[in-house]
């Protein structure tokens, strides 16, 4: 596996494998890789010439204030993980060649950016377009793949994609989750032993609500109190956001139908999780 940690030397290697005729999977992750990061590694390795990696904690994707400071990182460790699962490159920018001093571009992706982690995180989405865009441009991958955990930012790499006309097939991955439910991520190594206990309430309360959509209830308000209830059931969990919503403009509904997207955000001690559940239901029944 290739390490490269400039700008120039990874456009240049770009260049070499369009030149080639190579096809380039692209996997853009934050590092302290995770089985979710690997299950995007091997959908990238198997459906692609060449996959690329990207590791970069973007700070302009943290509010102030934000966990951008603890936020974990090992990159030999990446490293070694990556090159077990036959990723070609691994591409480790440095903040400042990313954002030079005179860097003065921000790119916006209106509405879809506005509630959910968007109304608790200001600028949080701004800052990951931003970033997408330039390795985008850097790496000019053939597809891009990246995890439905977080599936609003998914679904604003999209919008952006097709509203800037950026030629890259976007694929959204299944989430990973432990034995327990609990959605893989980087932020789970900061949980306490009693917090990562804690954080099973996630998944749970998102199984409970299904079960009582299963069963017939399609008011969203109802759906959400039972949510709510379940997880405040929890002493060490507090809610930032539950939200059920059009799965895809994310606009509130006033009756559970069609693709409906349930949402959460809850701060576990000092460390804040997110997870959801993406249902289609028959429109009529
Ligand atoms: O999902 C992430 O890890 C980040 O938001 C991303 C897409 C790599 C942009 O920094």
């Amino acid at each position: 596996m290739e390490v490269i940690t400039s700008v120039e030397s990874m456009e240049q290697k770009v260049k070499e494998l369009k030149d080639s005729n190579q096809r380039i999977g692209f996997v853009p992750t934050m590092g302290y890789f995770h089985e979710g990061h690997l299950s995007l590694m091997d959908y990238s390795v198997e459906e692609n010439h060449v996959t690329v990696v990207s590791v970069f904690v973007n700070p302009i994707q943290f509010d102030p204030g934000e966990d951008l400071d603890v936020y974990p990182r090992d990159l030999e460790r990446d490293k070694d993980m990556a090159k077990r699962r036959n990723v070609d490159i691994m591409f480790c920018p440095k903040a400042e060649s990313m954002y030079p001093e005179n860097f003065r571009t921000n790119v916006s992706v209106k509405d879809l950016t506005e509630g959910l982690c968007g109304a608790s995180r200001p600028g949080h989405f701004d800052g990951v377009t931003t970033v997408v865009t330039k390795l985008f441009n850097i790496v000019q991958p053939d597809k891009a793949y990246f995890g439905r955990k977080d599936y609003q930012q998914l679904m604003v790499i999209k919008q952006m994609v097709k509203d800037l006309n950026i030629p890259v097939e976007v694929v959204g991955c299944p989430i990973v989750r432990e034995a327990d439910g609990l959605a893989v991520s980087s932020r789970n190594v900061n949980l306490k032993s009693k917090e990562r206990e804690a954080a099973k309430i996630l998944n749970k309360s998102l199984e409970y609500a299904k079960e009582q959509i299963d069963a017939g209830e399609r008011d969203p308000d109802k759906i959400l109190l039972l949510i709510k209830d379940k997880i405040r059931s929890e002493p060490l969990a507090a809610i930032d956001y539950v939200e059920i919503v059009n799965g895809d403009d994310f606009k509130k509904i006033d009756r559970i139908e069609g693709k409906v997207l349930i949402a959460l955000a809850v701060k576990i001690g000092q460390t804040r999780l997110i997870d959801n559940m993406l249902l289609t239901l028959a429109d009529k029944e």
